[in-house]
C-alpha cells in the first residue's frame, strides 16, 4: 500500500513511524515532511495547505490511503478535496474540523448539548466587548474565534490585559480574520488532561491519556508554546473522571456533531480541564495532538493504519483498540529563544541507536547533514514501566543528542510525578 502523510512535523513523524509498523505498507509520502524523516518516507515538497497539488499528487502517484494530520487543511477541506477522487482519508471534513476551526462554534454547540464548558460570551463589536469586560469576573480568558497558530488564546490577570487582547485581536487583527469575532470566557482551574480519540462518527475510543506541558519555561513560567513535552497517561486521569468524561463529554460530543449532520471522522481530541465541578472541555481539536501524538502512539499496541482505516469504514466498534500499559515520556529539544526568536542551521547528532526514539520536528537535510530548522527541533520519547523511568531516560538520551543554542525544560514529568508520589 501507498502511504501519504499530509504535515511536516514531530506529531507526523511519529503518526510515520508507527504506520510504518504494518507489513502492507510499500512505500510513505511525507508532504512535505522535515529533513529528520527521511530515513522512514519519501518527502515531497508540496505544502500542507496546497490543497490543489496534494489532490494531484495523490491522484498521479495512486495513494491507496491519505492522512491528513494538521488543523489548516482539515479546516481548508482537504479530506473533502481527496475523497471527491476517491482517496481514502483520515481526518474529518470541512464541516467537521469546524470544531477546531471556530471557537463560537464549539461553545455553541457545547452549550446546546449541555456538554460541560466554561460559560462564556460572544462578540462580533469590538466595543461591546470592552465594555463587557468592564463588569466581567477577572481573570478572564479571551479566545479569538479562528485559528491563530495556537497563540489565539489569551488569560487576563486584569481588566487592562483583557481590554489589550480585545483590541488586538479586533482592532489590530493580529490573526487577520480568525479574530472577526472572539469569545470572552470563565477562568477555570485544575489540572489539564489531553485525551485523543478514534472516532468514526458514531463510535468513540478515547486513546491513552497524557499530559502537555505548554509553556516555554520550568514549571510552567513563561510564554505558552506548541508544547514542551508530554508524558502518557495522565494520572489526574482516574477511571472515575474517565467514566464521567465518556458519558458527559465524549458520547455527547460524537452524537451533538452527528445530529448536526456534521459526522466527526478521525482524531478528535479533548483538552479537558478537572475542575472542582467535574471535568470540562477547554477545547476540541479536530487532530492528533503535538506533542502528545509522540507519546500516546508509541504505546499504542494495536496497528494504527488497520485502526485508522476502520475510521474511514465506519467499523471501529469491531476495532480492538489496545494500548500498553507503561508510561512514556517525550522531552521537546528546542532552537533557544523560541518561541520568540531563533536561531536555525546547527548541525544535529544523533547517535543511532536513538534514532527509533526520536521525532524530528524542524529540520532540514542539506548536504548530507541534518541541521536545525524551527522553533520545535525535534522530541525524545522513552516508554517505560514506570514514569519516573521513563522521565530519567528520556532525558538520558536528550543528554546524547547535540546541536548548538539546544534549550529544554527540565521538568517534562515533574507533575505527574508528583501527583502520582513517585
Ligand atoms: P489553547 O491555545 O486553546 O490550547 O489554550 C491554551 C491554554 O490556555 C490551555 O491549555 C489552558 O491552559 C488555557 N485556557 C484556555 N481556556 C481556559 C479557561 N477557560 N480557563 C483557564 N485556562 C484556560
Ligand atoms: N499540544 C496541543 C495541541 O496539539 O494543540
Amino acid at each position: 500500500m501507498k502511504i501519504m502523510v499530509v504535515g511536516g512535523g514531530g506529531r507526523e513523524h511519529a503518526i510515520i513511524k508507527k504506520i510504518k509498523e504494518n507489513k502492507n505498507v510499500t512505500e510513505i509520502f511525507a508532504l512535505p515532511g522535515n529533513g529528520g524523516m527521511a530515513k522512514d518516507a519519501t518527502l515531497v515538497d508540496i505544502a500542507a495547505v496546497d490543497i490543489e497539488n496534494i489532490v494531484k499528487f495523490a491522484v498521479e502517484n495512486k495513494i491507496d490511503y491519505a492522512v491528513v494530520a494538521p488543523d489548516d487543511p482539515l479546516v481548508l477541506g482537504c479530506v473533502d478535496a481527496l475523497e471527491e477522487k476517491g482517496i481514502p482519508c483520515f481526518g474529518p471534513r470541512k464541516n467537521a474540523a469546524i470544531i477546531e476551526g471556530s471557537k463560537v462554534f464549539s461553545k455553541d454547540l457545547m452549550k446546546k448539548y449541555g456538554i460541560p464548558t466554561a460559560s462564556y460570551e460572544v462578540f462580533s463589536d469590538a466595543d461591546k466587548a470592552l465594555e463587557y469586560i468592564e463588569s466581567c469576573p477577572i481573570p478572564t480568558v479571551v479566545k479569538a474565534d479562528g485559528l491563530a497558530l495556537g497563540k489565539g488564546v489569551i488569560i487576563a490577570m486584569t481588566r487592562d490585559e483583557a481590554k489589550d487582547a480585545v483590541i488586538s485581536i479586533m482592532k489590530d487583527k493580529q490573526f487577520g480574520k480568525s479574530g472577526d469575532s472572539i469569545v470572552i470566557e470563565e477562568f477555570l482551574t485544575g489540572p489539564e488532561v489531553s485525551v485523543l480519540s478514534f472516532t468514526d462518527g458514531k463510535t468513540v475510543v478515547p486513546m491513552i491519556s497524557s499530559m502537555d506541558h505548554k509553556r516555554a519555561g520550568d514549571n510552567d513560567t513563561g510564554l505558552n508554546t506548541g508544547g514542551m513535552g508530554t508524558v502518557a497517561p495522565n494520572p489526574y486521569y482516574t477511571k472515575a473522571v474517565a467514566d464521567e468524561c465518556m458519558e458527559k463529554i465524549f458520547l455527547p460530543t460524537i452524537r451533538a456533531m452527528k445530529n448536526e449532520g456534521r459526522a466527526f471522522k478521525g482524531c478528535l481530541y479533548f483538552g479537558l480541564m478537572i475542575t472542582e465541578n467535574g471535568p470540562k472541555v477547554i477545547e476540541y481539536n479536530c487532530r492528533f495532538g503535538d506533542p502528545e501524538t509522540q507519546v500516546v502512539l508509541p504505546l499504542l499496541e494495536s496497528d494504527l493504519l488497520t485502526v485508522m482505516q476502520t475510521v474511514t469504514n465506519e467499523t471501529l466498534s469491531e476495532c480492538e483498540v489496545k494500548f500498553a500499559d507503561k508510561n512514556a515520556c517525550c522531552v521537546i529539544m528546542a532552537s533557544n529563544g523560541y518561541p520568540v526568536k531563533y536561531e536555525k542551521g546547527y548541525e544535529i547528532t544523533i547517535p543511532e541507536e536513538l534514532e527509533r526514539n526520536v521525532f524530528v520536528a524542524g529540520a532540514k537535510l542539506e548536504d548530507g547533514k541534518l541541521l536545525t530548522n524551527g522553533g520545535r527541533v525535534l522530541g525524545v520519547t522513552t516508554v517505560k514501566d514506570t514514569l519516573a523511568d521513563a522521565v530519567k531516560a528520556s532525558y538520558e538520551a536528550v543528554e546524547k543528542i547535540h546541536f548548538d543554542n539546544a534549550y529544554y525544560r527540565r521538568d517534562i514529568g515533574q507533575r505527574a510525578l508528583n501527583c502520582k508520589g513517585e
